[in-house]
């Protein structure tokens, strides 16, 4: 780095320009400022534009000021705060990013080699089919439960019973989502019998389908929902209550952990605890929640 402090501006201004060239060149045309805490609404985001690069000149590079990063007035404390360098952290997979129109041809690919795979002897000969994930596969947020229970195995389909409601109405209701527009995948493929909790063995064949959905999907947020999935991603052992509220990053992509659905069904008094954890993802991805209809 240059001793003089302008020289050290102006490397970072190329740099940060560089890096945002990059993203666009990547099809990435906006990103969310994750310190915005300021009350924006839902589709205006407080976020900077991507803009196309203008040809470089030293002069023109110092001259030009960084993009603007809008801080909050008060921001909320530290450890709550969002990854604050989520963009400039390069991405931390091994495989090139996809791009957007490949990646349902990929997923589907992906999809079907789910379908064929009987690492898990038992698991193959009790399900009724696989369950893969549903989005779109640009989705900016991906879900990620444990296992299919018995109303996914029967229609193919993720978090489509009592839980899947609840988690419904947790992307609608409190972040104003439509859960068309997020990614929602689990662990496990395949049902486990009697809906037990996953063998390690079982997370251990089945995560490296989970971690290649998630790089081609590439989202810019990951929630995962309990101790299933927290463990598998974060390669963590800690309780799930000391790893909530608060952020991770699975390979650069910013990551909250919550409470399962399943879990918030049998104890509605932790209800107030996973919509804290959504605030947090919220406030990262500028979104404010939907008004409250009167009833
Ligand atoms: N629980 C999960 O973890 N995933 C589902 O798809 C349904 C229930």
């Amino acid at each position: 780095m240059p001793d003089d402090p302008r020289d050290e501006r102006s490397v970072l201004i190329r740099e940060v320009r560089q890096r945002l060239e990059s993203l666009r060149r990547a099809g990435i045309d906006w990103f969310p400022t994750p310190l915005a805490a300021a009350p924006v609404s839902r589709r205006t985001a407080q976020h900077v534009v991507v803009a196309a690069a203008e040809p470089e000149t030293p002069a023109a590079v110092a001259a030009t000021p960084a993009p603007t990063i809008t801080t909050a007035p008060s921001p909320p404390p530290a450890s709550k705060q969002a990854p604050a360098s989520s963009l400039f952290d390069a991405a931390d997979f091994d495989t090139p990013l996809v791009p957007p129109d490949e990646r349902l041809a990929q997923l589907a690919a992906l999809a079907q080699e789910v379908a064929a795979c009987e690492r898990c002897p038992i698991l193959a000969s009790t399900r009724t089919q696989t369950v893969f994930g549903s989005g779109p596969p640009t989705a900016r947020l991906m879900f990620v439960g444990e296992a299919p229970g018995a109303d996914e195995d029967r229609l193919g389909l993720p978090f489509v019973g009592r839980a899947g409601m609840l988690l419904t109405d947790m992307i609608t209701k409190g972040m104003g989502l439509r859960r068309d527009e997020v990614y929602i995948a689990n662990v496990l493929k395949s049902r486990p019998p009697e809906n037990r909790t996953p063998e390690a063995s079982e997370v251990a064949h089945c995560l490296p389908f989970l971690e290649r959905q998630i790089a081609i999907i590439r989202p810019q947020f990951l929630c995962l929902l309990g101790r299933v999935a927290a463990t598998a991603l974060l390669d963590t052992m800690l309780p799930l209550g000391r790893l909530r509220g608060r952020w991770h990053r699975y390979r650069g992509i910013p990551t909250i952990v919550t409470y399962h659905p399943s879990y918030l069904l049998r104890s509605p008094e932790e209800k107030k605890k996973a919509w804290e954890d959504l605030q947090l993802l919220m406030q990262a991805m500028g979104l404010k929640p939907p008004p409250r209809k009167k009833s």
